[in-house]
């Protein structure tokens, strides 16, 4: 049983910050405020608009699951026959061909990250297809990361070859929980064995970069288990850990009604299951990373945290050399130097675009050089934990931020953050509300909007 120090408990004061519903800020403005509907061409125009030689990251996403975890927060869908997903395969290879004659060129790739839902979900034929479209329209640096997000649970044979065959050099795998119980009352029944056999599967291929996603504030979890989970899971030894707060947001995504919110853990209890399971991972040597990631020191999260290289975006903390990512596939959000762009989120509008031959492009968002300043601001207080604001913004710029630092003095009164002029940073023991301090410099946000998850 771990012993609780007065650092795992959520000090009484600071209960309504803790309960707070703030953005997870991984781009600025947040995709709630991305205009709609957004002009395709005005997308095109953007990748048209890209130098030649800056390199960039592509994000595949592959919207289907076998069937739908309760607590899923991703933009999917459950899909039991494979000929939908052949079908969205082919589409992709369309996609692919539009961005690409767009962009004009070869551009060149230092990243590519499948993600979803289930990029296994695809089958190792149709994976094999996609990986060739993107050889042939892409100049891919044989040094770039190429990830994968893998259910242990969906990994066959077939599937390893082709994963190493494309060259996949990175895995991060949906852990969630070890615990049975906690496994049952969240709809995904995955022993530590499946995960460990599909951990050993991977290394076998040669597929050495292994990370894992867990999440504290489900129902079930206790500071025992959650404590077990951690240690059972560094036991496999993964180069990473994220830990996501669950996000419970049931009006936007209907498959978590079935988890029953009154067995979900209270603030108090989500701050103690954060910190034991941010203890266990520490003590087993990984270092701390932004809000909720942990990395051996030698892994590239772990590196581009020391040496002030880490990034926030769609996919959370990150490495990427690459300012710029393409999105392709369902819901894919591209990050573009003038803003940003989203695909239709429905496989069926997505579709009927790429088979009209225009970019799916649905929503999206110009942005601004005061969004340009706040986005800073926002990643480097999550990223660094302090930000120097003089550093950022010239003094004109920081008299506009008036406002921001006045809610920063609130916060600095109740100890959650430390200013010294323009320079901000999060209380010690207090990093798990870092997007509430973040949110101060965030001028979209209406207070308490429903839309987001809790802070902590
Ligand atoms: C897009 S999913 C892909 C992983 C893969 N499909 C799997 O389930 O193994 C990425 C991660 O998001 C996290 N996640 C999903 N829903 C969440 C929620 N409601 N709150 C917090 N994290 C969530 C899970 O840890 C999950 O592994
Ligand atoms: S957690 Fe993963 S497998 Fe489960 S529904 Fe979400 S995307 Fe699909």
């Amino acid at each position: 049983m771990p012993t609780l120090g007065t650092d795992d408990l959520l000090p009484a004061e600071l209960a309504d910050l803790a309960a707070e519903r703030v953005p997870r800020y991984t781009s600025y403005p947040t995709a709630p405020h991305f205009q709609s509907p957004f002009p395709a061409d005005t997308h095109r125009r953007w990748l048209a608009a890209l130098a030649p030689s800056t390199p960039i990251s592509l994000y595949l996403h592959i919207p289907f699951c076998q069937d739908l975890c309760w607590y899923c927060g991703c933009s999917t869908q459950a899909v039991s026959r494979p000929a939908p997903i052949a079908t969205y395969a082919d589409d992709l290879l369309a996609e692919i061909d539009l961005v690409a004659d767009a962009l004009g060129r070869r551009q060149s790739v230092v990243r590519v990250h499948w993600g979803g839902g289930t990029p296994l979900a695809l089958a190792p034929a149709d994976l094999r297809r996609i990986d060739g479209a993107l050889k042939a329209r892409f100049d891919i640096a044989p040094s770039a990361e190429i990830a994968v997000e893998i259910d242990p649970r969906r990994i066959t044979a077939a599937h390893l070859i082709v994963l190493r065959d494309i060259g996949t050099n990175r895995a991060s795998l949906g852990v969630q929980d070890l615990d049975a119980e906690v496994q049952r009352q969240i709809g995904r029944e995955q022993p530590f064995e499946v995960v460990a056999a599909a951990v050993a599967g991977l290394r076998m291929v040669g597929i050495q970069q292994i990370g894992f996603d867990l999440i504290y504030g489900l129902p079930g979890q206790t500071t025992d288990t959650v404590a077990q989970t951690a240690r059972d899971a560094v036991r496999l030894g993964p180069d990473r850990l994220a830990i996501f707060g669950y996000a419970h947001v049931p009006w936007a995504r209907p498959n978590q009604r079935l988890i029953d919110a009154n067995l979900l853990p209270d603030p108090g209890l989500r701050w103690q299951l954060a910190r034991v399971a941010e203890r266990t991972i520490r003590a087993a040597g990984y270092q701390a990373v932004g809000l909720d990631h942990f990395a051996r020191a030698e892994d590239g999260l772990a590196v581009a945290a020391a040496t002030g290289q880490l990034r926030r975006g769609f996919q959370g903390f990150t490495d990427d050399p690459a300012e710029v990512v393409v999105g392709l596939g369902a819901s894919s959000i591209s990050t573009l130097p003038a803003g940003y762009a989203q695909n239709a989120q429905q496989v069926p509008a997505w579709r009927s675009a790429i088979q009209a031959g225009q970019l799916p492009t649905a929503r999206g968002r110009a942005i601004t050089a005061d969004d340009r300043l706040r986005r800073r601001i926002v990643e480097t207080l999550l990223c660094q934990g302090a930000v120097d604001v003089a550093s950022l913004a010239d003094p004109g710029e920081r008299l506009k931020l008036a406002p921001a630092f006045a809610q920063i003095d609130q916060l600095v009164a109740r100890g959650v953050a430390t200013r010294d002029g323009n320079w901000i940073a999060l209380a010690p023991g207090r990093e798990l509300l870092a997007r509430v301090v973040a949110a101060a410099f965030d001028a979209y946000l209406t207070p308490n909007g429903p839309g987001h998850a809790v802070a902590v």
